[in-house]
């Protein structure tokens, strides 16, 4: 049994720091990989309270949405639509500081108001994303990168089937 211990008071990039150790106790021994991201999409809820947060699954030329916490989210995207689809087409982080000015983002909730897409690669070709959505505007920046690449790196083996 676990329990997510995060001292509210901190700053983010602080929060990270304590947050990272505990996902990768949370998933170690795992191969389940819907079990995994259901948790990671968890601890990140809990930690933070960002509007959305979730995995889309690479299926083919789309992306399926796969484990998430937050309000119900469009199910299919393709490879080439929207900030997910670019941040996988891309292969690298994308930041979006106002979702409004991205062309071709795909509006699940007009709350949301900025958004950071984390690819994961493997063997070169997409096969996550990690997408997370604020109901603030210009909400995120490098170190959110970072450290959610670091969070990608936890998984970069898991099997998806
Ligand atoms: N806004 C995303 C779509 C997914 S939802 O935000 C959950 C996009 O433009 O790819």
């Amino acid at each position: 049994m676990h329990e997510l211990i995060i001292d509210k008071q901190l700053d983010r990039e602080e929060k990270y720091k304590q947050l990272i150790p505990q996902i990768q106790a949370v998933i170690e021994g795992e191969s389940d990989w819907v079990a995994n991201l259901a948790n990671i999409a968890a601890m990140l809820k809990e930690c933070f309270d960002f509007f959305w947060i979730g995995f889309y699954r690479r299926v083919g030329e789309e992306l399926v949405l796969a484990p998430f916490q937050g309000p119900l989210a469009c199910t299919r995207i393709r490879m080439n639509r929207g900030v997910c689809g670019y941040a996988a087409t891309q292969q690298e982080t994308v930041i979006v500081p106002n979702v409004e000015e991205f062309p071709g983002h795909i509006a699940c909730s007009s709350l949301s108001k900025s958004e950071i897409v984390v690819p994961l690669i493997q063997d070169g070709r997409t096969v996550l994303v990690l997408d997370i959505d604020s109901s603030r505007l210009n909400d995120f920046n490098r170190v959110d990168a970072q450290y959610l690449e670091k969070i990608m790196e936890l998984i970069k083996d898991i099997e998806l089937k």
